[in-house]
């Protein structure tokens, strides 16, 4: 649609439009500035007006931005008079196109007091006009979801803050009914007081400032840290150089040996560092690979319900298909091979073309480690319809009940008991440095193995992380770490032992307690914790609270969670931000938080919210 300038566009006031953070090549002057009437017509006067400073000569970019601004075209940016410049909105598209807003920076405009949006907005003081607005950017952006960190948890920052403030709070109306923000919404195990494990922070210290290393009687005797402490950050630091320097693209080469021998010690089955990725995050991992599989709007992955939202957020960033398979509240959460069966068909006979399906092991947000039997089932799913599997194994140390089983010694198992039929299954594994005991969310760090891939797809994998340079080195640094601690015999190993324990069973401790209060509560249904950092139980709410809700506008289970927050402060996730069945309300909670305060908080506020809509 082409929208052609207004004719007050000749009788607006003086504006001044500001070229500003743009690229090194020479055709973009970093100050170039230019003075312009101009006149305000909400967004379009916008366009036009950038457009006026575009000229569209074919210009060479870096390697870097032009491989990875995809379909699109990179526009250079000079001041150009606008009488000479084409179709104005139409070269303003081609900005937004490129991807290179930031090229632009429109300041400082006065508008007329017309009778637009705009002018009345800014009548009285300095207006300010934005190239981007929520309709002309990236609209699959606009339209992913991802409810951990979204509304209810900004309303609990909000109250954090004002808390902060002290008391008593001023004015007074802004009293708040609890004295503290739980922050039960995000496995974010640091942020709620879990202390980072020594033997991990004492190596990173001195990756950080190695000159420490020169005084290592003082790093003994003075400050506790033991010689492996200190061996360890020499040979890391010998691997990475420094930490302040890029490493290769997939990660430190002896880094992703130590993760192939600890992949192996694990499962019994040998592991090949070239074919292990180190990564910011499993979240990282997840959109790498998804971006190299997700090739068209019909492409479609397998994704439980409920699930972690990386994955239908990232499906949606990337406008591929969500085909969401339910897992089975009635049997502990667990994987049903039926219900992903036909959940497949069904996708495929609409045209969706599913190739993969993720599992999340132990669960996010359903808290169930999955028996070998339910994950030998998702495989032979795999082989016989020819679909990746995306393991997301985060939780593996979080695991109360059995044992956690691999996706990786699993396969192998299968190929070993049934030769021939498991030998093509592409299987990818994700692990991280954010859960289990370690719980550094902040240091970004994790990997991906690749199983069974074509080379040439690797090679793809590989180009692909190649453009963001490298992970976090200290990230990958915690990764060696976190897959190869101090053992038995080491220095540093009783204090580690100690800690890993002391975390693992506090955690199961919190998980248990939180359960029995949930299971004595009215309406409220939960399984027993069996991994990962989660409770999230089935809540039956009173007709008068769900109407109270649709008046409010909200769903039901969110309706009850932002209740739970104003009254309690503490902050946890309805069921609809991570998919449920219809007609089923569910929260998710972390029981990460320490003490049983916040616990009997939430009993106190579930009674008296039963009582208060209860017909
Ligand atoms: C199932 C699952 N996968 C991946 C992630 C992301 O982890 P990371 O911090 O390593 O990116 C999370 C975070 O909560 C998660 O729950």
């Amino acid at each position: 649609m082409v929208i052609r300038p207004s004719p007050r566009s000749l009788t607006g006031p003086r504006g001044r439009l500001s070229l500003t953070n743009s690229c090194s090549r020479p055709c973009i002057p970093r100050s170039a500035k230019a003075t312009w009437r101009c006149y305000s017509d909400g967004a379009q006067s916008s366009e036009s007006l950038v457009a006026a400073h575009i000229a569209e000569t074919p210009f060479p970019v870096s390697s870097a931005y032009g491989s990875a601004a995809r379909a699109s075209t990179c526009v250079p940016v000079v001041a150009a008079p606008a009488a000479s410049a084409p179709h104005p909105v139409m070269h303003a598209r081609r900005i937004y196109s490129a991807g290179v807003p930031w090229a632009l920076n429109l300041r400082d405009f006065r508008t007329p007091t017309s009778k637009t949006t705009l002018g009345r907005r800014n009548m009285s003081s300095t207006p300010r006009l934005h190239t981007l607005n929520k309709n002309n950017i990236n609209q699959y952006v606009v339209n992913a979801k991802y409810a951990v960190r979204g509304e209810l948890p900004s309303r609990a920052e909000k109250y954090r803050q004002q808390l902060a403030k002290g008391y008593p709070p001023t004015p007074p109306e802004e009293m708040l009914p609890f004295h503290e923000v739980i922050f039960a919404n995000i496995g974010n195990p640091q942020h709620l007081d879990q202390k980072p494990i020594t033997f991990f922070r004492q190596v990173l210290s001195l990756l950080e400032h190695p000159e420490l290393l020169k005084h290592e009687d003082v790093l003994v005797n003075q400050l506790g840290y033991k010689i492996d402490v200190i061996d360890r950050a020499r040979w890391l630091l010998h691997e990475v150089t420094s930490v302040g320097a890029y490493s290769q693209s997939a990660g430190v080469g002896r880094i992703r040996e130590s993760i192939a021998r600890f992949i192996e010690k694990r499962d019994g089955y040998p592991a090949d560092p070239q074919s292990i990725y180190l990564s910011a995050g499993a979240s990282a991992g997840v959109m790498t690979v998804l971006q190299v599989l997700c090739a068209s709007p019909k492409t479609g992955v397998l994704v439980p319900i409920p699930q972690y939202p990386l994955y239908t957020a990232t499906l949606a960033l990337l406008n591929a298909q969500c085909v969401p398979y339910y897992l089975e509240e009635s049997h502990e959460w667990a994987t049903d091979h039926d219900a992903i069966g036909k959940a497949l068909q069904d996708a495929k006979a609409q045209g969706t073309d599913v190739r993969a399906i993720v599992v999340i092991n132990p669960g996010n947000p359903t808290g169930q480690s999955l028996s070998a039997h339910d994950v030998e089932s998702v495989l032979e799913l795999a082989a016989e319809n020819n679909i990746v599997v995306i393991a997301d194994e985060v939780y593996q140390t979080n695991v109360f009940q059995g044992e956690f089983h691999s996706f990786k010694k699993t396969l192998r198992e299968l190929q070993k008991k049934q030769p021939g039929k498991f030998d093509k299954v592409e299987l990818v594994s994700l692990h991280s440095t954010s859960k289990g005991m370690v719980g550094e969310c902040g240091h970004r760090g994790g990997y991906f193995e690749l199983i069974n891939f074509d080379p040439e797809v690797v090679a793809e994998v590989y180009k692909l992380v190649s453009i963001s340079l490298c992970p976090p080195v200290v990230g990958q640094c915690l990764v060696e770490l976190m897959v190869n601690p101090p053992q038995e015999g080491d220095p540093s190993y009783p204090l580690y032992k100690k800690e890993y324990d002391g975390i693992f069973n506090g955690l199961h401790e919190r998980a248990t307690a939180l359960h029995k209060a949930f299971t004595e509560m009215e309406g409220v249904e939960c399984n027993p914790p069996q991994g990962a950092m989660y409770l999230f139980p089935t809540i039956h709410l009173p007709p008068k609270a769900v109407e109270q809700a649709k008046k409010e506008g909200r769903a039901p289970d969110e309706f009850y969670a932002f209740r739970l927050l104003d009254a309690t402060g503490v902050c946890v996730i309805p069921g609809s931000g991570f998919g449920q069945k219809p007609n089923t309300l569910h929260f998710r909670t972390t029981f990460l938080a320490p003490g049983t305060d916040w616990v009997n908080r939430i009993t106190k506020f579930h009674k008296e919210f039963m009582d208060e809509f209860r017909s």
